[in-house]
């Protein structure tokens, strides 16, 4: 009698679900790129961490996401400096110096192949055993790579994006570029599922920002944005934005924004790395903005962004 083979799968489910996402396809797909990891230069497929780092255990690390265009990084001085102000506030001693990090990310900019590229910067506190306590002298982990600049479609910019709307049940320490994004992840996919851009985030009522973005809405021909608190990470493009309303004569508050000011916007507008500024046109299926301009972007956007590709070009290094 033909005797048959128990299947794996049916044996043993949490086996054959990690089967289905086969590591050295993973692997296979890393891109052949060069990264930096603790001081060497190396391919990012090689790469590897310890599983006692204190990033893979607890997230307790801080990032940073720098934009390249042309080969340029776009507003290094100011993202090196909120790396800095996060390191501080997480207690990790900032490992180099500007030159030092500068020739770094160089040097990996000059080994990618596409000239707009995304750099990424991870800090976490080290290796230890587990105990949640800092324990002293730790070596940070430090690790870089950057990829290709993903923008928005032409087709997000020329219509704009949708939106959801959520509550804001992230930590409280929003203004931290944690590496436990976990709260931001699971805002982020409850708009993913609805096959919108970005989720938008409330906490009592108010505005704070979005799952990888800050929210801006224009009202009056101003720009209006949060003020900037522990609940909310103050972007880079907080000062850009502020830099170029000046520079272009349009009006530039910081002030509590509730969902009803949202409802009302005349435009609204999310900005990021990626982003740059981004117009959003719908938000919970229901059209931003007033009367001819409704649910298109707005001049205000329009203005933003032809003053942002300016400033790419002036502010790059
Ligand atoms: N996200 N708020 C949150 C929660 C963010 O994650 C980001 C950026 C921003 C905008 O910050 P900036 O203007 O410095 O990019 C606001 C990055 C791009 C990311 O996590 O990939």
């Amino acid at each position: 009698m033909q005797r048959v083979m128990a299947r794996p799968q049916a044996t043993d489910p949490v086996g054959s679900r990690l089967r289905s996402y086969p590591a050295l396809k993973t692997m296979q797909e890393i891109p052949d790129a060069l990264c930096f990891l603790n001081g060497t230069f190396g391919p990012l497929r090689d790469a590897k961490v310890s599983v006692l780092d204190r990033g893979f255990l607890f997230g307790d690390g801080i990032y940073e996401v720098v934009p390249v265009y042309g080969r340029r990084l776009f507003r290094f001085d100011e993202h090196l400096a909120r790396l800095s102000r996060n390191l501080a506030k997480v207690r990790v001693l900032n490992p180099f110096d500007r030159a030092h990090w500068l020739e770094h990310c160089r040097q990996l900019i000059a080994a990618q192949p596409a000239p707009d590229q995304l750099l990424y910067i991870q800090i976490t506190r080290g290796v230890a055993m587990r105990d949640h306590v800092m324990l002293p002298d730790l070596t940070p982990t430090v690790f870089i790579m950057t990829n290709p600049m993903k923008p928005p479609s032409a087709q997000q910019r020329e219509h704009g994006v949708a939106c959801i709307t959520a509550s804001d049940f992230r930590w409280e320490r929003g203004d931290i570029k944690s590496i436990s994004l976990l709260g931001n992840v699971l805002a982020r996919q409850l708009s993913a599922d609805q096959g919108a851009t970005e989720t938008i985030l409330f906490r009592d009522g108010l505005l704070t920002e979005a799952s990888s973005s800050n929210v801006w809405l224009v009202h009056q021909g101003g720009v209006v944005g949060v003020p900037k608190s522990e609940q909310v990470l103050e972007g880079i493009r907080y000062e850009l934005i502020r830099e170029l309303c000046e520079a272009l004569g349009i009006g530039y508050t910081l002030r509590p924004i509730t969902k009803a000011d949202v409802s009302d916007a005349d435009e609204l507008m999310l900005s990021s790395a990626t982003k740059e500024v981004l117009p959003v046109t719908q938000v919970d299926g229901k059209a931003v903005g007033h009367g001819a301009l409704r649910g298109k972007p707005g001049p205000v956007y329009a203005r933003l962004y032809e003053a942002y590709q300016r400033a790419k070009e002036r502010q790059s290094i």
